[in-house]
């Protein structure tokens, strides 16, 4: 078996400064996407028909296409049609945010559509107003639906971040593949990559659970 670390010991700080290429990748997405899934999520439960059609339909395609489609789209062919340049970075939040936000509305739609009719009925029985309603008894309660799944999304978002090396934008994925090209030595910076991605992702996973058990608390 071929293993030597030594041989890409020199390149590890390269791949290690991935991490906040990834990272900022990933919290830049998430919160263009949750600007937008509020949004989107608020078209759903709103009683205009168009606005509902909008945000389904959106949903329904940037769900039913795989992201690393959009991403390409974004990057290469919608600057072919109007002929301009767009930063690997900027292309790719753009088209993780666009996609996130899809999921993001459905995550926010039925975390609040979750919570007991009753809360609603009880508060209408009350003639509490719409508003302080939403604010001060069903949102509280689909908070507790929302949180972790948005972690969740988080997640996903920077696992599949990894797309983004497709188009060239320098993280830790690129950075393992680029060393691996380097130095014809694959296994190694791959096996670190992925030793790295394993780190935040867990690191995060233990997040959600102090969250979900401090939000178990409240109940
Ligand atoms: N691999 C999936 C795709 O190509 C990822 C979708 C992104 N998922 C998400 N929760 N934002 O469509």
């Amino acid at each position: 078996m071929d293993i030597d670390f030594s041989r890409i010991l020199p390149s590890i700080p390269f791949i290690l400064e991935g991490i906040g290429i990834t990272v900022s990748f990933a919290l830049v997405s998430a919160i263009l996407g949750l600007i937008l899934g509020t949004v989107l999520a608020i078209f759903k439960i709103s009683k205009v028909s168009y606005l509902k059609w909008f945000a389904d339909i959106y949903t329904s395609i940037f769900r039913g296409t795989p992201l690393i489609l959009q991403l390409v789209l974004i990057y290469f062919a919608v600057p072919q049609l109007f002929q301009y340049d767009i930063d690997k970075f900027v292309a790719g939040v753009l088209a993780f945010g666009l996609n996130s936000g899809a999921y993001i509305s459905e995550i926010i739609r039925a975390g609040i559509q979750a919570v007991d009719k009753g809360q609603k009925e009880a508060a209408e029985a009350l003639a509490i107003p719409y508003q302080p309603m939403m604010k001060d008894i069903i949102l509280p309660q689909a908070i507790k639906n929302i949180l972790p799944a948005l972690l969740n999304e988080f997640i996903t978002l920077t696992k599949e971040s990894a797309i983004v090396s497709t188009i060239g934008l320098l993280d830790i994925m690129r950075r393992a593949q680029v060393v691996g090209a380097n130095t014809f030595r694959y296994f190694e910076p791959l096996l670190i990559a992925g030793l790295v991605y394993w780190i935040i992702v867990t690191c995060l996973t233990l997040l959600g659970g102090l969250l979900e058990r401090r939000l178990r608390r409240s109940e």
